[in-house]
């Protein structure tokens, strides 16, 4: 009976839904807010990690998900469409098992990790992958839905960004007030837009008493945001931000502008260090994307940039289950021993 109910049940006053709107929903939400202690050694600070991936899918998208396939649900959409890099279609494909839809999916060829393959597949998601990148594939995608009897549920669907917002509501409800500063990956820009807009509510009603200002970090080879200018052949080993034009760009630079923080690159080798260090050292296991938001930290934080004393919250988006293939490579082969306890607590080091 104390089952938390999902984000449109919980924030139902805060989101564009009706008193007779019906919900589909997988309980998503409620994701926890772990206190991260190395993290917080290494920066002074009191750092939290928002881990999105215990969401049902496995990601934060899930949160825009139950918006986008609610609504289209009540507006009578027999299909919906995404393009992705893989946990948007995942997420897609599930919401629409829920509300009885088809599911349309455009991924980029050989760019997404395969769990999330694998999850649109398992859903029964109509799967195309695209001879193209993500970008293309949300072109594509939106030609699609202008066209045929399809409805898009892509972060350029508002409502998405909605959804999304409520994990903001949900750090200041734990917290009491929202942190200083916000970490996020930034790929095609909609979480970003939907954190600020979520503090910026809650601060607008006096639920919280502040804003935080708003870091985002994209993979170096795919960093259009720094870099001021569209990346035409987006590369990092992070495929979920593996993005060249976002589209919510330019709601993404007010973030950064308003709430006076900063959009940057980490390059995959501090990705990659961030990734680990989140599995070693914090029991946190996230897929390379996600931990973009902490290597951005870390390099902040080496900068000078983060004065100590400050309550910082990451985000990561993402379930490590989704993309092994990074916590196996270059990591030792586990040997094989027979069933005899001497030689076991001799290879364990015990003995
Ligand atoms: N982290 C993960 C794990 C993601 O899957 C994404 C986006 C992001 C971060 C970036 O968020 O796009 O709102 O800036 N994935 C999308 C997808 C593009 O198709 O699943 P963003």
């Amino acid at each position: 009976t104390h089952q938390w109910r999902g984000i449109i049940e919980e924030y139902r006053d805060r989101l564009p839904v009706s008193d007779t709107t019906q919900v589909v929903s997988l309980r998503e939400g409620g994701t926890p807010l772990v206190p991260a202690q190395v993290l917080s050694e290494r920066t002074g600070c009191e750092v939290h990690l928002k881990v999105e991936g215990a969401n049902p899918t496995g990601s934060f998208k899930d949160r825009g998900m139950t918006m986008a396939i609610t609504r289209a649900k009540e507006e009578g959409a027999k299909a919906v469409i995404c393009a992705s890099t893989g946990n948007t279609s995942a997420s897609a494909a599930a919401y629409a098992v829920r509300a009885g839809m088809v599911c349309a999916v455009l991924v980029p060829q050989g760019k997404i990790a395969l769990g999330k393959m694998g999850q649109a597949l398992v859903h029964g998601a109509k799967i195309l992958q695209v001879d193209g990148n993500f970008d293309d594939c949300l072109t594509l995608a939106r030609n699609l839905s202008d066209n045929y009897p399809v409805a898009l549920v892509n972060s350029v669907n508002p409502v998405r960004i909605e959804g999304q917002k409520t994990a903001a509501f949900e750090i200041v409800d734990m917290l009491g007030d929202a942190p200083d500063i916000h970490v996020l990956p930034v790929g095609n820009a909609g979480n970003i837009t939907a954190y600020w807009k979520g503090y910026t509510e809650y601060a607008a009603d006096k639920v919280a008493a502040r804003t935080p200002r708003m870091w985002g970090f994209q993979a170096s080879g795919s960093a259009p945001i720094v870099r001021g200018e569209v990346v035409k052949d987006p590369s990092t080993i992070a495929t979920a931000i593996r993005i060249g034009n976002p589209a919510s760009w330019q709601y993404a630079l007010a973030a950064r502008d308003e709430s006076g923080g900063f959009i940057d690159e980490v390059t995959d080798r501090e990705i990659l260090r961030a990734y680990r260090l989140l599995a070693a050292q914090e029991g946190v296991f996230v897929e390379p994307a996600s931990a973009a938001s902490v290597a951005g930290l870390l390099k902040a934080a080496e900068q000078g940039k983060v004065d100590p004393g400050q309550r910082i919250v990451c985000t990561v988006t993402g379930n490590g289950l989704k993309d092994p293939d990074w916590a196996v490579a270059g990591a030792p082969q586990p040997v094989t021993v027979p069933v005899d306890a001497a030689t076991a607590a001799e290879r364990l080091g015990l003995a």
